[in-house]
């Protein structure tokens, strides 16, 4: 099959939610339309349900062993569906936010009786920033829940999405009877058997017709109407290429659980969602139909288990053809690797692969040469943007707990933080070593991980950060000044760029009203919007 081919039949996405909100079930259906898996309870939720850090540990021992979790692929349709797995702990926000560089779309999970929670607003802030087409899947209708209108205002107004319902509930909860599929012009009907559910789907084009009544009734069958004819004079219609641009929102209803509405939304996203898009590097964009590989490392997963000490490095492929025993300049490096077992993920298979292709992830068995954001090409020096590092929230002073041990304690923190469990910043007055995280279970973590993998042991000290931002400023005077002032609030992150470790919100306010010329950022990669 030609590379073009290749392409056209990849779409590469993530699914994003609070946690609970389904995305785990959801994803379990999926796999089961594309018939990846046979039963239903094959994917493990990656939650955490109690936050110890055994608990994560044990999880993540798992997950170690069959890393397949991270990525799953499935066939529908005739296309290749990368499904990319991202933490449902809060805690790993961050690594889901870098998981997001490299998917093409998104769909996002809402609790039809929560609404929208805090998590789902940060993914979703996320995605708007880089334009990720979305859609939204209002999920548990099988359960009590709010009006949908209130859930699109919802949307609407904490999300900053502008919405197009491409499926309408018949009712919720106790008198949840179906859904109406806009896009397609059907009734879906939910009939409930016992612990199994079946659907009856009925082509409908003309709400109208009395035989509307025969189906849901006259009271579900008048307010269906009001509320289509409501949603056709309210919201604008579905344009795909807004969709596409990231300037609109299809949302669709339904239980995963049930499995139902499931399909309805698997079917209008293999139709509309993006095949793997054109990414931007520091130097140029690189196309996906270019003959020459290009790809980079978004995630890192290090294999816990102590007799392996090797860890697999996520690639995602942005062009040409990927091919085993091959070649490729690592571009940090300058150095040229080759990878005999590249593997890629299918459900709960892993497998090597000896080709793959753009919007395909393969893992790469790594033993510490990469770090999240590397590039590889077949030679030429590009540099993927958009992987930035976010402000974390939680700071401690990180020591060495074990002279004898400070080899082993620096190479450590040196590979946990290539693998972005968490950020360092070295302080500029006194060299003082501070590790922010976005929760506080990484901590733990990383202690445990220094222990167990490094044998070296680290404590922690309290400080009082609020924030970090990274600085930069055209004049370089005021740049110099700025420093000299403020150097106990300074610090160097992994590449070098100066940071400023706020003590509070009012301490950032004053530095930012006392230095107006130096421009403060929440992201490493200096972009304006939170
Ligand atoms: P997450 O990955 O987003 O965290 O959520 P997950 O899929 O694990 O779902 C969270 C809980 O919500 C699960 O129940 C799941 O069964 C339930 N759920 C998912 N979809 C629906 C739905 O459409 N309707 C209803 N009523 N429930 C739904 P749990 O009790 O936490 O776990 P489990 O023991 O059932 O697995």
């Amino acid at each position: 099959m030609s590379l073009i081919k290749e392409i056209e039949k990849r779409k590469t996405f993530g699914i994003i939610s609070h946690p609970d909100a389904g995305k785990t079930t959801l994803t379990e259906k999926l796999l089961l339309f594309g018939g990846a898996i046979q039963t239903a309870g094959a994917v493990k939720s990656n939650k955490i349900k109690r936050t110890t850090v055994s608990d994560f540990m044990e999880i993540e021992k798992q997950r170690g062993i069959s890393v397949a979790t991270s990525v799953m692929a499935f066939e529908y349709r005739d296309k290749k569906i990368n499904i990319l797995d991202t933490p449902g702990h809060q805690d790993f926000a961050e690594d889901t936010y870098r998981t997001l560089t490299a998917v093409d779309s998104a769909i996002v999970v809402i609790d039809v009786a929560k609404g929208v929670e805090a998590q789902t607003e940060k993914l979703v802030n996320v995605c708007r920033r880089r334009s990720t087409p979305i859609i939204v899947f209002i999920n548990k209708l099988d359960r009590e829940g709010r009006d949908g209108f209130d859930l699109l205002d919802e949307l609407e107004q904490k999300l900053d999405l502008i919405v197009r319902p491409l499926s309408w509930p018949v009712g919720m909860g106790q008198s949840f009877q179906g859904v109406y599929s806009l896009y397609e012009q059907k009734l879906v009907l939910f009939r409930p058997h016992g612990k199994q559910a079946a659907d009856e789907v009925i082509e409908f084009s003309d709400l109208d017709s009395p035989e509307l009544e025969n189906h849901i009734g006259e009271q579900a069958a008048k307010t269906l109407r009001e509320e289509i004819t409501m949603i056709e004079e309210v919201y604008p219609p579905f344009d795909k290429d807004d969709y596409m641009e990231g300037l609109l929102s299809p949302v669709f209803f339904g239980s995963a659980v049930n499995n139902f509405g499931v399909r309805e939304l698997l079917d209008c996203f293999v139709d509309i969602a993006p095949t793997p898009l054109p990414r931007p590097t520091e130097e140029r964009e690189v196309d996906p139909a270019e003959k020459n590989f290009t790809g980079f490392v978004f995630k890192i997963h290090a294999n816990i288990d102590p007799r392996h000490r090797d860890r697999i490095a996520f690639l995602r492929i942005c062009s040409g053809t990927f091919e085993r025993n091959t070649n490729y300049l690592h571009v940090r490096h300058g150095k040229k690797v080759r990878f005999s077992n590249p593997t890629s993920f299918m459900a709960s298979k892993k497998e090597i692969v000896d080709k793959a292709f753009p919007g395909d992830v393969v893992g790469l068995y790594d033993t510490g040469n990469f770090k999240i954001g590397d590039t590889l090409t077949e030679g030429e020096e590009l540099h993927f943007t958009g992987i930035p590092s976010f402000s974390p929230e939680q700071f401690r002073y990180v020591e060495n707990g074990d002279p004898m041990k400070a080899k082993q304690l620096a190479k450590g923190i040196r590979q946990l933080m290539d693998e972005g469990v968490a950020q360092l910043f070295v302080k500029e007055n006194n060299n003082r070593k501070i590790i922010g995280t976005v929760g506080a279970l990484q901590f733990e973590v990383i202690q445990y991980r220094l222990e167990h993998e490094y044998g070296a042991k680290c404590v922690y000290e309290p400080t009082n950060m609020h924030k970090a931002c990274w600085v930069t400023c055209d004049d370089d005077k005021a740049f110099k000044e700025f420093h000299v002032r403020r150097k106990k609030d300074l610090a160097r992150d992994k590449d070098g760029n100066l940071v400023f470790l706020a003590e509070s919100a009012w301490a950032l306010k004053m530095a930012q009203d006392n230095h107006p010329e130096v421009e403060f950022y929440f992201t490493s990669d200096m972009r304006k919007e939170q």
